[in-house]
Parts: structure tokens; sequence; C-alpha cells
């Protein structure tokens, strides 16, 4: 039996080999240690919305662009402009309905209807391994690994199964004291992952064999993610699973404690939602990089770019890039006024002042001022009868008080 990974040819389906793994000793593991972060709260990069209503499972990487995931479709950042990925060589594939993101390395993988496609040279192709594996069933596919090494770890409801030097097997856990549904798999290389079930992360070793139990009472994973600094994340009901490469287990908490909702994989570090904000982890320092207010799981990726996309609700947003932070002039901020202001401002309507936002000399006279309101919980602007602005919302005009209200 041999199973193709990322070659285009097929080979017949086969019955994965079965491993059954010892139970785990029965000693119970440490407490989860709390550490709790102060998110580090400085100049918040710019956002700007992409896209609105947007309805989609939540965004990937397509050569390097952020692409937005529908049930029925991909759809990729070019330019400007969203554009539908194509599927198959000349349509031969049918894409069915999409159900799970997935990631390879730095580029996608979706998990269909129909099968497993992974991306290539801007196509949606359709990978070979989905003939061997039980589709219907599957409910996220890990893969760590590249070339000759790469090994797909893959979860069902069930069963752990690996894809591995040619071979598909399915790993059987057993845990007296432990039972409940598979909820995560992400591997560390070809033959060790750490697994979610139940309230329980163990730390499966196909090789040795061994399974050992890290930790208990986790609450309930939405996502996971495998950092470049060789830990393991999983975004928890009550804050983020950390799996250090020494095996060490600890649950961050980010300032209020609460459910972190989404974690993606950022370079070495990480970025996540939790409590209405985003975050960006590296090592032990984290920053606000905005404010999220309906998040959706798989919902933030980073572009080659280094530009930050988040799925808030039905919104695309960008924010900028750290090489994009170029000094706030007056033409980068009188669209904010024209948005948000001017409709009282300009004609005194709903017995508002007027003041004239149009111009630089007057913009700038009133800017001060109008930041503090924009800040101000109490007497906030626009009021808050009208729809109060988020911190990413007003940062631009932040920045041009910051810089100095250059013309
Ligand atoms: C829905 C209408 C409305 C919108 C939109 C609005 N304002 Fe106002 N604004 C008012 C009203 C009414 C007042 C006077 C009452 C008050 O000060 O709260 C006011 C007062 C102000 C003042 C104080 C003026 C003074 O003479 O002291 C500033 C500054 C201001 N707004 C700035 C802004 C800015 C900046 C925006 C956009 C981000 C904005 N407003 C959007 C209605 C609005």
């Amino acid at each position: 039996m041999r199973v193709l990974l990322s070659s285009f040819v097929v080979f017949a389906a086969c019955t994965p080999g079965q491993i059954i793994m010892p139970p785990p000793a029965p000693v119970e593991p440490p407490a989860l240690t709390r550490v709790t972060v102060t998110p580090v709260d400085t100049t918040r990069p710019m956002s700007s919305t992409v896209m609105s209503s947007v309805s989609a499972l939540g965004l990937s990487l397509v050569s390097g662009q952020v692409a937005v995931v529908a049930t029925d479709g991909v759809t990729v950042r070019i330019g400007t402009t969203m554009t539908p990925v194509p599927v198959g060589p000349m349509g031969a594939d049918a894409l069915g309905t999409v159900r799970v993101i997935g990631r390879r390395g730095a580029a996608s993988l979706w998990l269909t209807s129909t099968g497993v496609f992974l991306e290539r040279a801007g196509r949606l192709l359709r990978s070979p391994i989905s003939d061997s594996l039980p589709l219907p069933q599957v409910k996220a596919i890990d893969v760590v690994g590249e070339g000759d090494a790469e090994t797909w770890w893959v979860r069902t409801d069930a069963a752990v199964l690996r894809v591995s030097g040619g071979a598909l097997d399915s790993i059987a856990l057993e845990d007296p004291n432990g039972s409940g549904v598979l909820k995560a798999v992400v591997g560390r290389d070809a033959s060790t992952a750490v697994v979610v079930r139940g309230e329980r992360l163990y730390l499966v070793d196909v090789a040795a064999p061994k399974v050992t139990v890290l930790a208990k009472g986790l609450g309930t994973v939405t996502q996971s993610a495998r950092l470049g600094d060789g830990h393991i994340v999983f975004a928890t009901a009550d804050g983020l699973v950390r799996v250090a490469p020494s095996n060490d287990v600890s649950l961050m908490v980010f300032g209020a404690a609460a459910a972190v909702n989404d974690v993606a994989v950022d370079g070495d570090g990480a970025l996540v939602q939790s409590n209405g904000q985003l975050f960006s982890l590296l090592v032990d320092e984290v920053k606000v990089l905005g404010d999220v207010a309906a998040p959706v799981v798989s919902g933030v990726v980073r572009d080659t770019a280094g530009a930050v996309f988040t799925l808030d609700g039905q919104t695309l947003e960008r924010l900028a890039t750290t090489a994009e932070e170029q000094p706030v002039v007056f033409a980068d901020v009188k669209p904010f006024f024209t948005a948000h202001c001017v409709s009282c401002h300009r004609s005194g309507a709903n017995y508002a002042p007027i003041i004239d936002f149009s111009t630089y000399a007057k913009a700038k006279q009133w800017a001060v001022q109008s930041l503090a309101r924009a800040q101000n919980a109490d007497t906030p602007m626009p009021p808050a009868s009208s729809g109060l602005l988020r911190p990413s919302q007003y940062a631009v005009l932040a920045r041009w008080v910051q810089g100095g209200m250059l013309p």
C-alpha cells in the first residue's frame, strides 16, 4: 500500500493499518499553571475595511495573499479586487462544499465534500490522498514536515490517522481514566503528536510507543496551531493552552480572563483573538494589534507583505504593516472626517456646532479636541446614538495628532 501526498498520481484506495497505543501510566498530570499576561498597547496599526457583508468559513492564504473561504469556493485578494481561485486542471475536479481550512507549511489546504485540495500555482488541485481518507469523518488535518519527511495528522471523531512514509495508519488511544471526543490533533514531527480528547491533553509517541497525559481540565478547544518556535497552542474557553517543546504546559490568559476564540501561526509567534481584541504573541511578549468585535474562528492571517487580516463578523479588515506606517498627513485623515463626522458638523444637523473638517487649517484647529472626544467614553464623538467608533477606526486621527498634524 502506498499513499501519495503531494504528487498528483492517483493510487488505489486502501484500508489503514492499525496501531493500538498502550494506555498512559495512571499518574495524575500536574495542575495547569496559569500565566496572566498584560498586553502592551502601543500605537495600533491602522485598519481599513476591505470587504463588508462577507459570508465565509474563514480566511486562508493563496500564493501568500489573503483569501476568503466560503462553502462554495475560495476568492483571493489580488491588488484591491477579490478574484475566484480556479479549481483543478481545466475544471476536472469539482470542489464540492468546503468544510475545513488547514495549513501545509506556508500554504493552505481545504477539506471539502469531494476531497482534500491543495494550492498549486494559484489553482486548487485535488490531492490523491483524498481517495484514502474517510472524508465525511475527517474533522481536521495538520501537516508537519516537508518533502520525504512530510506527515499528515488527520483527526476524525473517533481516531487519529497518520500518513507518513507512504503508509496510512489509524492510531487508537486507550485511557481507562479519560474518554470523550477527539478535539484537536497537532503533529510535532512524523512520530509524535499532541492530542486533546475530552478534557485531557496527551502526548502520543507512535515510535516508542507511549502515551503521556500532559494536562487535564481543558475547556472547549476552538483552534490550534504549531508555532515556528516549536510551541503548540490551543485556543480554549479558559485561555491559550501552550505546550512547550519540553512538554511543559501552561494556560495563558490575556489581561481580563476570557476565552481565546482563535489562534493562527505568525512566524515564530502567533496571532491570538481574545476578549474582543487581536494580539500578537512572540515568546512571552504580547502586543495589542486591534479590536475584533465578532471574531470568526480561522478568521485571522498575515499575508506575505506583512499585513494582518481579520474576519470581524461579516467584515474583512486589514491592519497596515509596520513598513506602511508612514507619517499621517491631512489627505490620510480627511476621509475619516468625511465618513464619520461631516454628516452632522457640516450643516449643523442634530444640533451639532458647525465645524469645517474639509480644510486643513480648520481640521487642524479642531484635531486635538476631536481626538479627545473620540476617546471619551462618557461623551464620545460621534455620539453613541450614531454608533461608537472602535480604537482601530480612529487610529488614523490619533496618529495624525501624534505626528504633529502634518498638512
Ligand atoms: C450624529 C451627529 C454627530 C456626529 C456624526 C458627530 N458629531 Fe460631533 N457633535 C455633535 C453634537 C450634537 C455636538 C454638540 C454637543 C456635544 O458637544 O456633545 C458635537 C460636538 C463636537 C465637538 C465639540 C465642539 C465644541 O464646540 O466644543 C467636537 C470637537 C466634535 N463634535 C467632533 C466630532 C468628530 C471628530 C466627529 C467624527 C469622528 C463627530 N464630531 C461626529 C454631533 C455629532
